[in-house]
């Protein structure tokens, strides 16, 4: 399963990239306003994809159709490893079929059931990504959109990739890895959390002190 990281925070990216935990990058207008501060966003993006190779989710704030893909090809412009984020909306589905046969790479955003993903993939989107946390948040099993649309996915060999978005904790990285989903989209504190048990620190306490036992013993015979 790859993992992209849900985030524009340049010192996270470095610190993920380094040690070779991410493939991929997602970000979000939210995300973006986080970060960028006084800087361009574009600036922001552009070192997001200098620090990754692989690809980074830049998303379109308009919504009718030609503004979508003039801004979807503008995105496209500052590196080779930006994918185009598009709302799942009517709209969105037209620039998602204009931008593909351009070559441009495109992540469907915002999709909340299975039926979605599957109108994104007949669209020609790279990535779907169905929002786990967000459907939980209001009383829905979001991981059975996942669930379901790798069924529908496989059940079609469709190769767009399901990429499990709002994911808030490490179970659901674990159900998502279960079920087949093509790649996580996490937020630093999971991936963070995903590095965590307690008998871990449990453990190297112990080691540690033994250790320091022994060298103190060698001390004292000297
Ligand atoms: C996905 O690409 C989105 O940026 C993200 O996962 C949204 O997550 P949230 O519900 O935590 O904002």
């Amino acid at each position: 399963m790859k993992f992209f990281l849900d985030t524009a925070s340049l010192k996270d990216i470095s610190w993920a990239a380094q040690a070779g935990l991410i493939d991929g990058i997602t970000t979000n207008p939210s995300l973006l306003s986080k970060q960028a501060g006084d800087l361009d966003p574009r600036d922001v993006l552009k070192e997001i994809c200098s620090l990754v190779e692989g690809p980074v989710s830049a998303e379109v704030v308009a919504v009718d159709a030609d503004a979508m893909v003039r801004e979807g090809q503008s995105l496209a412009k500052i590196a080779d490893n930006i994918v185009v984020k598009i709302p799942m909306l009517e709209d969105g589905m037209i620039a998602v079929r204009r931008l593909a046969t351009e070559g441009i790479r495109t992540n469907v955003t915002l999709c909340f059931s299975s039926v979605q993903c599957l109108i994104a993939a007949k669209a020609g989107a790279s990535y779907v990504s169905p929002f786990i946390g967000r459907l939980d948040d209001v009383g829905q099993e979001g991981m059975d959109v996942i669930r379901e649309a790798r069924v529908i996915f496989d059940n079609y060999s469709i190769e767009t990739e399901i990429l499990a978005a709002s994911i808030r904790h490490p179970r659901h990285v674990v159900e998502a890895a279960m079920i087949g989903a093509d790649v996580a989209t996490l937020p630093p504190d999971v991936l963070k959390k995903l590095l965590l048990h307690p008998l871990t620190d449990r453990g190297l306490d112990q080691f540690l002190a033994d250790w320091n036992k022994l060298v103190a013993r060698a001390k004292a015979a000297v």
